[in-house]
């Protein structure tokens, strides 16, 4: 099928809900030959009807991410299925939001492991492939509005987990960036979700968009084209980057006055 990732590899992870359940139809309807990895097989199902009307054929991957064995074995599977990894686009995550003085150790442990560690694992094992086949790629993660300005409350963890995320990403687009490698992170500001795009049931938003100047909240669509841009021959000069797609919203916050 002919479009941006036409032919492309991509391993999308979260796929099963949100932002990467969207991500995989815009990337199958551009092409891309499709790895879509989440530990709700269920939600990966769902996701693989969505995806087929779009002109896509995926590979399903159930599993946690969390844990390096599962991690090599959905880079295995994507290699002896499509022969090589040109993308990946780290879109899976789950977040629990308390005030830092009353958030248990478990709960800590639980944000970093699954916001964190598994983007580092998949990371891991997709780049071992990428330098072995030898003709570079293209991975994207998700930062947050939260990792750049403070102030949300009850999101010690989230903002400490996408700060990270954001450092993570500038240090693999140097160290990888001579073989080719680039590795940029999509910061939403916080997202709405249409009927059937989302699973996870927690986090939606009721309030108005005030303070967004372009008026309206960001929704998974608006991310999933600029993971499709970033994964794509398009932005072949971009990495190191993190994007924000926030309707505006922090350009009103990042003045010194502000600080
Ligand atoms: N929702 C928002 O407003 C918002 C805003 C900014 C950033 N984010 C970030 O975007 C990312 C995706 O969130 P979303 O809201 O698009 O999606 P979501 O919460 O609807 O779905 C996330 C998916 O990731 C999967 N997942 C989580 N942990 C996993 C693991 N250990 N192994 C395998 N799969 C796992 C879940 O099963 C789920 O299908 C998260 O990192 C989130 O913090 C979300």
């Amino acid at each position: 099928m002919a479009g941006r990732l036409s032919g492309k590899a991509a391993i999308i992870t979260g796929a099963a809900s949100g932002q990467g359940r969207v991500a995989a139809s815009v990337f199958a309807a551009e092409g891309a030959l499709l790895t879509l990895a989440d530990v709700d097989g269920e939600g990966l199902e769902e996701t693989a009807i969505a995806v087929r009307e779009a002109g896509g054929d995926p590979l399903l991957f159930t599993g946690d991410l969390t844990d390096e064995p599962t991690n090599e074995e959905l880079v295995r599977q994507a290699v002896e299925r499509f022969g090589a990894i040109d993308v990946l686009y780290n879109a899976a995550g789950f977040v629990r939001f308390a005030p830092l003085h009353e958030m248990t150790l478990e709960d800590w442990r639980f944000v970093i492991d699954n916001e964190l560690t598994l983007v580092f694992l998949t990371t891991k094992h997709v780049i071992r492939a990428m330098l072995e086949r030898g003709n570079g790629g293209s991975i994207i993660n998700v930062s947050s509005g939260s990792g750049y300005h403070s102030g949300t409350p009850r999101h010690a963890a989230h903002a400490a987990t996408k700060a990270a995320i954001a450092g993570l990403t500038k240090q693999i687009a140097v160290e990888y960036g001579p073989h080719g490698i680039r590795c940029n992170a999509i910061a939403p500001g916080a997202l709405v979700y249409a009927e059937g795009q989302r699973r996870v049931k927690s986090q939606s938003i009721q309030r108005p968009p005030t303070g967004i100047p372009l008026g309206r909240h960001v929704t998974p669509d608006d991310t999933a084209q600029w993971a499709a841009f970033l994964a794509s021959d398009d932005s072949p000069m971009v990495t190191g980057q993190v994007i924000l797609v926030d309707g505006g919203s922090s350009a009103g916050r990042s003045t010194p006055a502000d600080t």
